[in-house]
């Protein structure tokens, strides 16, 4: 199959989401698909083939990415693009066009809120993964919330706050602390702070309303941590994430050996079937696609409470989902291959 793998984008993850798309296309490169990896605000060069942009399964091609060590500058990069602001570069749909599948490796915003989904359906683009709706519903934690309570999926209480209203008193009166904050449209940890008592909560609050206008206070749940994954309409066997230290945070998630995580989950058969269960009726509850990861905790009244759901886990060998797959024998190749030819049997059917 013809493959283009979308990655970067105008977000503060695009080195992550780039370096880890390589990985993706390779894999796909060695299951014998062709592949071009294009970063969706970049886009491509005026004069550039698009048909000669695919690179050819044993051509000896690779693809690699190397992280800088600082945080991409996007107004740099806005500023080397003319100013431009649209998030979809040139010749972008072009090339997508001429893909019998669209893998998107994008992480963050416009690859995770369904923003690209929507833009791809438009033009009847196949791509991998949740389509529009699940993407935003599973985007926005205080609506998937409410959705996942009504399907009967515990998660921990939580109220919206108000920039400008009195928080401390809101949350005295309804979960109490210790609780945790939480900008309801990041992801990877960003904006979080787990808040044990009433004196930290204002710099918890100053540091969630730093990247949005729309904050919740959860309960904190005290115990394990685990993640499902689903693939092809089945659980994957749950993961258990164990940080050295805090809680599950942007450094605990993206720096090596900073958390310990067990696959299979070392839970009774039953607790296995409970969590199994949630993440199928979190994966219908949120309209999700062909394979997506949900986070639990489990808490010390011995229920799992549902955290959120993730629609573009994250992809490099080594993260959750992947650990998943290979725990049942599937391994990191295969996971890509897979995903992209049920994407396409999708448009199929
Ligand atoms: N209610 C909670 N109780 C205890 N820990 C929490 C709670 N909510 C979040 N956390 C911790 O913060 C991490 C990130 O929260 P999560 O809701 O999954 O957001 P993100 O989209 O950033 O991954 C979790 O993996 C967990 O370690
Ligand atoms: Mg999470």
């Amino acid at each position: 199959m013809k493959i283009v793998v979308l990655a970067g984008g105008l977000s503060p993850e695009r080195d992550v989401s780039l370096s880890s798309a390589s990985l993706i296309a390779n894999a796909l490169l060695s299951e014998g698909h062709e592949v071009a990896l294009v970063d969706v605000y970049e886009g491509i060069e005026s004069l550039i083939d698009l048909e000669g942009s695919f690179a050819r399964p044993n051509s000896g091609h690779q693809f690699e990415y190397v992280v800088p060590d600082k945080a991409p500058d996007l107004d740099e990069l806005i500023h080397k693009n003319s100013g431009r602001k649209a998030l979809v570069g040139p010749k972008v749909i072009e090339i997508c066009t001429l893909a019998d599948v669209v893998f998107i490796g994008l992480h963050g915003a416009m690859g995770e809120n369904g923003q690209l989904q929507a833009l791809l359906d438009c033009f009847a683009i196949p791509y991998t993964g949740t389509g529009y709706c699940g993407s935003l519903l599973a985007m926005d934690k205080d609506l998937s919330k409410k959705l996942l309570r009504q399907a009967g999926i515990p998660t921990a209480d939580w109220i919206m706050l108000d920039r400008d209203s009195d928080s401390k008193s809101a949350i005295i009166n309804s979960i109490g602390f210790p609780c945790v904050i939480k900008p309801i449209h990041c992801g990877s940890s960003v904006g979080i702070s787990i808040v044990e008592e009433p004196e930290s909560l204002l710099s918890a609050l100053d540091e969630a309303f730093k990247y949005e206008s729309q904050v919740l206070a959860e309960k904190k749940i005290v115990g394990r941590e685990f993640s499902v994954g689903v693939l092809d309409g089945t659980t994957l066997p749950a993961i258990e994430i164990i940080p050295k230290q805090g809680f599950y945070d942007y450094k605990n998630k993206y720096q090596k050996g900073m958390a310990t995580e067990i696959c299979p989950a070392p839970v009774s058969e039953e607790q296995a079937r409970r969590l199994s269960e949630y993440t199928m009726a979190a994966h219908q509850a949120l309209r999700l696609g062909a394979y997506a990861r949900i986070d639990f905790i489990l808490g010390q009244d011995g229920e799992f409470y549902c955290l959120e759901a993730n629609t573009l886990p994250g992809m490099t060998p080594t993260s959750l989902l992947p650990q998943e797959a290979a725990a049942v024998g599937i391994s990191y190749n295969e996971l890509c291959d897979r995903i992209v030819k049920t994407a396409f049997q999708e448009k199929l059917n």
